[in-house]
């Protein structure tokens, strides 16, 4: 069983020194100039940051930002995400630029209630990629109470998320991987039908499984983006100079004979907008599947195609999606993908969307869209690990059996 944060008694003496709270977050978050360009993780963190204060904890924040290697780097500094909290919070935020010096141990102990500290990029040490248990050890002295509530490194074992866990009796986790859990684990094991999934993107090779996955579980597959290319190359489609994965043929010609057997239809674009040649600049064309020639490049689905999507869209009662339908990030070739979102807004689904480049193809459409959809996962590879059928394994090591 997980522990989850309302289970915990932050009140209880026993803690040797009092009420403080280890968390681990993921606030890897994209940084230019010193400057958040997407706070939505740390947003997410929030609910958990205030549930602990309100019970009149004090807070140790830790989280990895970018890959750094072992090596202190200061663009990848968690200071903006210090200031971001700050400011969202409206408190101040202690900070230490080492994660388990001596100083920034005693800034922990030393900490009032309701005060919060965070400690610079764990990944300026080698030690928490390589899953160390002696830098763990000393992050632990940081807090006698763990929770992990970075949903988005869930798929990884780290010190912080996995040696870690041996250094505490009182441990679980986080509202956000509380919430994750709930819409793409939970959601799935008994979901309101008709389910769709809407994937796409450039690349087969991540979302294999989560395509396997879904056979029988989805009434409909929607396939779109350039991975849709890759399916249609498979079934033997000309699809010009359009961007397809060559070694991937022979997987999407598999899901498609594993289709046949499932209850579960995958439907692939009935035709396409895009270029000649490697000029996305503008738009050349509107044809469908069976009319692209040589020298021409596939850059987003077409109205055909869009009918049919949205209507099947509209007729669903769950709707997960990952991966964009085109060049979105292309006005010009932006209209199929803001389709699929105008049909999932209007429509009475639950809607589960994850990945990166389909929140941001909300986000440049129409950014208040972004509190139509019942859940956006802040995972990237652990979010697709799960839908794929994986076990987390930094949640199932929490899972006290
Ligand atoms: C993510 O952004 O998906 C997580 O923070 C994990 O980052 P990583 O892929 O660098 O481990």
């Amino acid at each position: 069983m997980l522990r989850k944060l309302n289970t915990i008694d932050f009140q209880s003496s026993k803690y040797n020194f009092g009420r403080t709270v280890l968390i681990r977050f993921d606030f890897n978050v994209p940084i230019e100039n010193e400057k958040i360009l997407d706070d939505f993780r740390i947003q997410q963190s929030i609910p958990t940051i205030k549930f602990c204060l309100e019970q009149g904890a004090k807070l140790v924040l830790m989280s990895h930002l970018g890959r750094p290697n072992g090596n202190v780097d200061k663009n990848l500094s968690l200071i903006p995400v210090g200031e971001k909290l700050a400011e969202i919070l409206e408190m101040p935020i202690k900070f230490s630029h080492d994660c388990i010096s001596d100083d920034a141990i005693e800034v922990s102990r030393s900490l009032k209630d309701g005060e919060i500290h965070l400690l610079e990029n764990l990944r300026f040490y080698k030690e928490e990629e390589l899953n160390d248990p002696k830098f763990a050890s000393k992050l632990s002295s940081h807090g006698s109470i763990y929770i992990n509530d970075a949903f988005g490194l869930t798929h990884r074992l780290h010190a912080s998320n996995s040696s870690i866990i041996d250094n505490f009796s009182v441990k679980g986790i986080g509202l956000l991987i509380e919430k994750e859990l709930q819409y793409l684990s939970d959601s799935l094991k008994n979901p309101q039908k008709p389910l769709t999934l809407i994937i796409g993107g450039a690349k087969i090779g991540t979302k294999i499984d989560i395509i396997n996955n879904f056979l029988d579980i989805a009434d409909n597959i929607l396939i779109g983006g350039a991975m849709a290319n890759t399916f249609l190359f498979s079934k033997g489609k000309n699809i010009g100079k359009s961007l397809f994965e060559k070694e991937k043929v022979k997987n999407a010609r598999e899901i498609l004979e594993n289709a046949k057997k499932s209850k579960t239809k995958i439907h692939l674009p009935l035709d396409s907008t895009g270029s000649m040649n490697n000029l996305i600049n503008k738009k050349d064309f509107t044809l469908k599947t069976n009319q692209i020639e040589d020298d021409m490049v596939i850059a987003d689905i077409g109205p055909e195609t869009v009918e049919l999507y949205t209507s099947i869209i509209s007729k669903s009662k769950t709707v997960f999606w990952n991966g964009t339908m085109g060049v979105s990030e292309m006005s010009h070739f932006s209209e199929g993908n803001n389709k699929i979102i105008d049909s999932i807004v209007s429509s009475n689904s639950e809607s589960i969307i994850g990945g990166g480049d389909t929140i941001s193809s909300i986000t440049n459409y129409n950014k208040s869209f972004l509190s139509e959809f019942s859940h956006i996962s802040t995972g990237g590879g652990a979010t697709l690990h799960l839908l794929g059928g994986n076990k987390l394994p930094a949640i199932d090591i929490l899972d006290i059996k």
